[in-house]
């Protein structure tokens, strides 16, 4: 297997250092290079991450004495392969297509083009065959580099669970209710003094709609004559609150499915979905995408966020609902499946199946 250099820009974040933790001893990976603010470089990765490392483990040794560099448009390519990026929106919207167009792979968890019309919103277990749209990307004129996506931090506690049961029939109506934790505001994130004791009903302009907007884009298909997403229609309504947690997203999932030809459905068909839903992705950071927890106070994020090294959503308390057909609460590690490792998955995806 060739081995891909790659960088992360925006590392000295909350989302940047966990990519610095993932890439030691990737067995396909090899971090070269640590990019981030002017506030940061100039400095090894050790020296800015003075009071920042927010890791259990140290930075590892071998990413330690790197030099941070500034991420603007001075940047040269090197020998580089792939960028995982993990830059605040408002600054990967101008510097992502820039890297795109010099033939890099960026594999991107910013927002800033989760929307763009050829740009997709990747799940390897659910949507591979997005990876389509990118030979429609025009970021680079010689058609190497693109930008790939992986969704808003709180999305894949409702997707992986919802998409076995589409074996079931369509999924009709859903309803998401987010206990989004601190580590998804990033670094330094919300003062201490607004979140102790508190909860808020606010995470950010339209974090609502995105939850929306990205599940009936990876949902839906890519049509490659048309070379457009033709999204899933589904009605999703969205409400997210921050609470006072460290690490983990917590959703209530509550949905209905339509049938034409009604079945009596029981618990047990759906959890026997979940259990069977084992996509062998044979990937390296892969993991079983999703677990039913059978204890009813569970899943809990103090207890469960590291399931499947952070890769796993823990679903539980599966119940009939009044309103919609039935609920369920489900608990995603916004850093890591949420975050970094979604990113790197679609980053192997990538090299396994379309860089060959
Ligand atoms: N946190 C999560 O759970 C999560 C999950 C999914 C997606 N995301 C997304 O991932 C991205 C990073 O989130 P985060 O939580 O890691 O944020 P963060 O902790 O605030 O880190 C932001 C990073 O961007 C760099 N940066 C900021 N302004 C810059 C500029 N003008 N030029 C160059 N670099 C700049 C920072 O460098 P300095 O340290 O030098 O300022 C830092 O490395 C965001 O787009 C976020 O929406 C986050």
């Amino acid at each position: 297997m060739k081995i891909y250099n790659v960088c992360v820009i925006g590392a000295t974040g909350t989302v940047g250092q966990m990519f610095v933790k993932l890439l030691e001893n990737h067995p396909w990976f090899k971090l070269t290079r640590l990019f981030a603010s002017r506030d940061s470089a100039f400095q090894t990765y050790q020296s800015a991450m003075q009071n920042k490392w927010r890791q259990t483990t140290p930075i590892p040794a071998e990413f330690a004495q790197i030099e941070v560099e500034v991420i603007d448009k001075n940047f040269v390519k090197g020998d580089l392969n792939i960028v995982f990026s993990a830059l605040d929106s408002s600054v990967a919207e101008d510097i992502e297509p820039y890297l795109a167009a010099l033939g890099l792979a960026v594999f991107s968890n910013a927002a800033a083009y989760r929307n763009h019309q050829h740009v997709p919103i990747i799940i390897p277990e659910i949507n591979p065959h997005h990876f389509e749209a990118i030979r429609s990307q025009e970021f680079d004129p010689s058609n190497k580099g693109f930008i790939v996506t992986n969704p808003n931090c709180t999305l894949q506690a409702a997707a992986l669970p919802l998409f076995p049961l589409l074996k079931l029939g369509a999924i009709d109506k859903v309803i998401v209710t987010s206990m989004q934790a601190l580590s998804g505001a990033g670094y330094p994130g919300v003062p201490s003094l607004d979140i102790i004791g508190n909860v808020i009903p606010y995470i950010a302009q339209n974090e609502e709609s995105k939850i929306a907007d990205e599940l009936h884009k990876i949902f839906g298909v890519f049509d490659k004559k048309t070379k457009v997403f033709d999204d899933y229609g589904f009605s999703v309504s969205a409400s997210c609150n921050r609470v006072p947690v460290l690490n983990g997203h917590t959703l209530s999932v509550n949905f209905s499915i339509c049938n034409d030809t009604p079945i009596e459905l029981f618990e047990i068909d759906i959890i026997d979905l979940w259990e069977n839903f084992t996509p062998d992705l044979g990937l390296p950071s892969a993991q079983k995408p999703v677990i039913y927890m059978k204890e009813s106070n569970r899943p809990q994020p103090l207890l469960d966020q590291m399931a499947g090294n952070g890769m796993t959503v823990s679903i539980g308390n599966l119940r009939r609902c009044n309103v919609l057909d039935w609920k369920f609460t489900s608990l995603l590690n916004n850093t890591v499946r949420g975050a970094a490792g979604g990113s790197m998955l679609n980053a192997e995806l990538w090299v396994q199946k379309f860089d060959q």
